[in-house]
């Protein structure tokens, strides 16, 4: 497949990453390029580039890991960059999960006040949701994505090739945010979504390319997050508090099967506050505890914690813990409030079904 989206300043292509690499590089005349990996992306990735890749180039291979998304891994890549005499023509590529995309854009952004970069995202979240929206970051301190800036790559290549290496548990999280993207957006994305039993068996090109175009739109109509761009947070407010909570257990959960279990419990929360028709919340509850029914559950009998975790949500305004719902499938709106107990009743309503 070879598609295009196009937003303001670069493009996403998709298709065979080969081609579309190489069409990237004749196009631009670079003094160095720096091509930064984790050990799985330049085992299992690396090997899809290599008719790109020149003596030349400077590989970098961190650790995978959140957990390196950290300021002494990007001091440690400016120093090679800076000994290897890396100017401001210079080009880097990101080839990676989402980690290594935020980082080496972040690395990239502040290198002598901004170098081009690239992003060749090879997980399904970063393909789904990291490839649009500019946001590059690092973990300061504890906190996640603590410092950063909005800066776009010069492209984003994405090929779902790369998804066949991906262990089954990293598809599953990254399919929330594709499950996602359609409960918030589309009906008929939705609809087709449905059907896929085990998304570790899924042929991908027409469901990325969908949930990029998705993104887009929402991220296009709404930079700055000042309004629609909210409803990207469904699942989120829930979802984030139960990634936290486990972070802290012996179980810790993949941020999309945390979000997996936030968008039950939100459409939940969206029959019982808002409109969503019982019928389609049943029909979007019964498909998500079916995708997430083997995510560890524990941090769920922790409602009153996981309340208190949402009262520290970034997204909050004014001390008040803000919602994204459904009112029907394919619609979302955003900046809604609910009670304690309405949440707290979401929470085991969740915890039931995926029980049952
Ligand atoms: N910038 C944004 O808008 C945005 C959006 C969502 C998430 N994020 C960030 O993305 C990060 C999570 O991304 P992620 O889930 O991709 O995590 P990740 O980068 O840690 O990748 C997950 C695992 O998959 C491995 N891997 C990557 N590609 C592979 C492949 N093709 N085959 C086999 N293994 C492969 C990695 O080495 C890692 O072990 C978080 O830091 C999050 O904050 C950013």
């Amino acid at each position: 497949m070879n598609k295009k989206i196009s937003l303001s300043d670069y493009n996403i292509d998709f298709g065979p990453i080969a081609t579309s690499l190489k069409a990237y590089l004749a196009s631009k005349p670079y003094t160095k390029i720096v091509l930064l990996v984790d050990e799985n992306s330049r085992k299992h990735c690396l090997p899809l580039i290599s008719n790109c890749i020149t003596d030349d180039t400077l590989l970098l291979e961190i650790k995978s890991g959140e957990k390196f998304k950290c300021l002494p891994t990007c001091e440690s890549i400016w120093a090679a960059m800076a000994s290897a005499q890396f100017d401001r023509h210079s080009l880097m590529i990101n080839l990676g999960g989402g980690v290594i995309g935020d980082m080496g854009g972040f690395i990239a952004s502040c290198y002598m006040r901004g170098i081009d970069f690239i992003q060749i995202p090879t997980t399904l979240l970063s393909q789904v949701d990291a490839s649009v929206g500019g946001k590059l970051a690092i973990d300061f301190k504890g906190f996640k994505n603590f410092i950063g800036l909005f800066k776009d790559p010069k492209a984003v290549l994405i090929d779902t090739q790369f998804l066949k290496t991906l262990p089954r548990e990293e598809v599953r999280s990254g399919y929330a945010e594709v499950i996602k993207h359609g409960l918030i957006r589309s009906k008929d994305i939705w609809h087709d979504l449905s059907k896929i039993s085990d998304p570790a068996e899924q042929d991908w090109d027409e469901e990325v390319f969908h949930s990029v175009s998705i993104k887009k739109d929402v991220v296009t109509e709404d930079p700055t997050e000042q309004g629609l761009r909210k409803i990207l947070n469904f699942g989120h407010t829930i979802g984030h508090a139960i990634e936290s909570l486990s972070l802290t257990t012996d179980k810790p959960l993949l941020h999309g099967e945390a979000i997996g279990l936030g968008m039950i419990a939100e459409t939940y929360l969206s029959q019982q506050v808002n409109n969503l028709s019982t019928e389609e919340s049943t029909v979007v509850v019964t498909y998500l505890s079916h995708i997430y029914k083997s995510v560890h559950t524990n941090t769920l009998t922790k409602e009153d914690k996981l309340i208190e975790l949402m009262k520290s949500d970034k997204k909050n305004k004014g001390g008040k813990t803000l919602f994204v719902f459904l009112d029907k499938i394919g619609h979302a709106t955003f900046d809604h409030e609910a009670e304690s107990g309405e949440i707290k009743k979401a929470i085991q309503r969740t915890l039931e079904l995926l029980q049952s």
